[in-house]
């Protein structure tokens, strides 16, 4: 089976000891970190700044994997990647110029992405597609962790792969949201790449275990 990295969601870790959660991930064979940032604005809720990125950088080596659920991206992209970004992914649904943020993302000296919400078709993006490192469909409505997987994406993730792959676009097919054992294997049957996983790491009785289930699914 082709490899797919996995990428915790520290939105469901324990924010009062962000170290902590993020070593056992990381020591358990976490590819990426994926930092969900809100601004009570794009989505009815507010999480991290750049402030938490910056001081977590210290504690990890992990590819950090900014998703920015924020209305205006072009403003504060800079402060993540200053803070230790490795990736910056914005959202499709924003009225920035999305072909100038990514060019300018990229620019800078590393990856850059777009997101797309369940409601935001493939078709929107496919002008995009040719520039971008990633694209990261929603499998929830973005705002908050723990919400079910919406099987009706999994059309779109189809659709992308196919998109990519004849087109040879040099680009990774992320999922967000709901993501456990059985919906990542829906997933990777679609043809996703990299799995963002929350709830069912950070709440499980066994998180290292969970992770691990995570990183041994066989087709
Ligand atoms: C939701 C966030 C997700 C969230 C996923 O808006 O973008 O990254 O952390 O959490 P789970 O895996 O719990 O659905
Ligand atoms: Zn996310």
């Amino acid at each position: 089976m082709k490899k797919y990295l996995i990428a915790p969601s520290i939105l469901s870790a324990n924010f009062a000891n962000l170290q902590k959660d993020i070593a056992l991930v990381e020591n358990t064979g976490a590819d990426w970190l994926h930092i969900d940032v809100m601004d009570g604005h794009f989505v009815p809720n507010i999480t991290i700044g750049p402030g938490v990125v910056k001081n977590i950088k210290k504690y990890s080596k992990l590819f950090f994997d900014v998703h920015l659920m924020i209305s205006e991206p072009e403003k504060y992209w800079e402060n993540f990647y200053k803070a230790g970004a490795d990736l910056i992914v914005f959202h499709q649904e924003v009225l920035t110029d999305k072909k100038v943020l990514l060019e300018t993302i990229k620019k800078s000296g590393i990856k850059a992405g777009v997101s797309i919400k369940p409601k935001t078709s493939v078709e929107a993006i496919k002008d995009i597609l040719p520039i971008t490192d990633v694209v990261l469909v929603m499998t929830v409505e973005p705002g908050f962790g723990g919400q079910s997987f919406m099987a009706d994406m999994l059309p779109k993730i189809t659709q992308l792969r196919n998109l990519i792959d004849v087109n040879k676009y040099n680009c990774l097919i992320e999922v967000d949201g709901g993501i456990n054992v059985e919906t990542a294997k829906q997933c990777l049957k679609a043809g996703a790449d990299v799995l963002v996983s929350g709830n069912s790491i950070f709440a499980a009785k066994n998180p290292t275990e969970a992770l691990q289930n995570l990183k041994n699914i066989t087709l």
